[in-house]
C-alpha cells in the first residue's frame, strides 16, 4: 500500500533550513519504514504561492483556481502531512500563510452548518516541525502552537503532534542541542505510526 507524504517547506533558507532538514529527517525515516513512499514537497521559498487575494476568490467562483484546486488535492491525497513551521516574527513564515489561506475553503476542505464551521478532512497525520531562534515553548510569546493546531483542527485535522527545535540562535551548543532532540522526537513518532498502524 502506498504512504503518500505531503511535505511543505516555508524557510526562507530553502533546504538549508532546520526545519526543512529536520523534514528530510522524517522522510528518511519514513521511506525507511514503508516500503511504497510517495511523497510531494513543496518548497514555497523558491516557489513561491501568491498571496490570496480579490483575484484569486473571482477565480474560485469562476472554477479557474488551478492553484488552489491542485494545494488542496495534494493535501486530501496525503496520509502525513509534514510541515516545517519556522516562528518569523512570532507566526509562521507569511509564505506559509498564503499556502494555507489557499487550502482552506468552504465547500471543499471545512463546510460552515447551523451550529458553526466543520472540517472535510480526517485521516492525515499532521507533524510540525516548529524551529524557533528563541525559546518559546508554554510561554505567552508561542502564539504560533494555538494558531497552527487551530488552523488544521478547523479543516479537521485532529491528529497533529509539534516537534520543537528552540534556542537555535542560542550560544554553547544550544543549536545542536536542540537539533539532537528535535530528531529524536521524530524517531519516535515514525516509530510509533507503525506501531499504532496509523499509516497504510
Ligand atoms: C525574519 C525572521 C524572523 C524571526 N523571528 C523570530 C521570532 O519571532 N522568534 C524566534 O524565536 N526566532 C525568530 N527567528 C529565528 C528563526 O526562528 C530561526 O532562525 C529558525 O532556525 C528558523 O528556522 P529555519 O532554519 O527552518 O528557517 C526569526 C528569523 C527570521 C529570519
Amino acid at each position: 500500500m502506498t504512504t503518500r507524504i505531503l511535505q511543505i517547506d516555508s524557510s526562507l533558507f530553502g533546504g538549508a533550513g532546520v526545519s526543512a532538514q529536520l523534514a528530510e529527517f522524517a522522510l528518511t525515516k519514513i521511506k525507511a519504514q514503508y516500503d511504497d513512499v510517495v511523497v510531494v514537497k513543496r518548497d514555497l521559498a523558491a516557489d513561491p504561492i501568491p498571496h490570496f487575494d480579490a483575484s484569486t476568490i473571482a477565480d474560485i467562483t469562476e472554477g479557474k483556481a488551478a492553484l488552489a484546486d491542485t494545494l488542496i488535492a495534494e493535501l486530501v491525497e496525503a496520509d502525513v502531512l509534514i510541515v516545517g513551521a519556522p516562528m518569523y516574527n512570532f507566526g509562521v513564515p507569511s509564505v506559509l500563510k498564503a499556502w494555507m489561506d489557499h487550502v482552506a475553503r468552504a465547500g471543499s476542505t471545512f463546510k460552515y452548518t447551523e451550529t458553526g464551521p466543520v472540517g472535510l478532512l480526517s485521516d492525515t497525520k499532521v507533524i510540525v516541525l516548529a524551529t524557533r531562534g528563541g525559546i518559546h515553548l508554554g510561554q505567552p510569546s508561542d502564539v504560533e502552537t494555538p494558531f497552527i493546531k487551530n488552523f488544521f483542527s478547523f479543516l479537521g485535522l485532529t491528529d497533529i503532534e509539534f516537534v520543537y527545535a528552540e534556542g537555535l540562535n542560542l550560544s554553547g551548543g544550544q543549536r545542536e542541542q536542540a537539533i539532537t532532540k528535535a530528531e529524536a522526537a521524530i524517531s519516535d513518532l515514525v516509530s510509533a505510526l507503525s506501531e499504532q498502524g496509523e499509516v497504510a
